[in-house]
């Protein structure tokens, strides 16, 4: 995609991924130190809600572990209390966003990494992000309404990015 296309630039640009702050975070209080991660980090948040998630939510949500013996717990879990949903966007957030956030299991997680950081228990890991270009599509569209997403170039963009 490298070949200096400035439409493909401003395509790759675009990419936007769904970011949650699961009920364990909000019930820790690490709102403001998790979404100030990826602000900080120079990617712009282009949807942003608090919400509890319904059953159906949350089933859907993760409907790929349907058939895993931790997906009842993770669905109580999920639809536990609030969640902050987000929408974060810029070139290659998808993939960055979940170097970000670290491994699955925190104990494993990079010292650095959301996870890392904060967390010490597979089960509350505070925060969930999409692990590809389909997903990051189709968990945007589950829990947002297009309406919902601001499509906006911070004024400072420059300073972030040189094109
Ligand atoms: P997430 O979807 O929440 O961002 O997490 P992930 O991609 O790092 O991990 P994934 O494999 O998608 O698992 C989703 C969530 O299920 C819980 N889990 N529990 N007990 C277990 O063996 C187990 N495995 C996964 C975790 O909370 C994980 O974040
Ligand atoms: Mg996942």
């Amino acid at each position: 995609m490298d070949h200096g296309c400035r439409l493909c630039e401003l395509a790759m640009a675009r990419e936007r991924t769904l970011i949650a702050i699961k009920p364990d975070g909000v019930q820790r209080g690490l709102v403001a130190e998790i979404l100030g991660r990826f602000e900080r980090k120079g990617f712009t948040l282009v949807g942003l809600k608090l919400l509890t998630p319904s059953r159906a939510l949350a089933e859907q949500h993760y409907g790929v572990h349907r058939e895993r013996p931790f997906f009842g717990g993770l669905v109580e879990f999920i639809t536990s209390g609030p969640v902050v949903a987000m929408v974060w966007e810029g070139e290659g957030v998808i993939a960055t966003a979940r170097v970000l956030i670290g491994a699955t299991k925190p104990l494993e997680a990079a010292p650095g990494s959301i996870r890392g950081d904060l967390a010490v228990d597979i089960g509350r890991n505070v925060v969930h992000g999409s692990d590809g270009p389909d997903t990051a599509r189709f968990e945007i569209g589950l829990w947002f309404q297009p309406e919902e997403l601001s499509t906006w170039t911070p004024a400072d963009q420059c300073w972030r990015t040189e094109s």
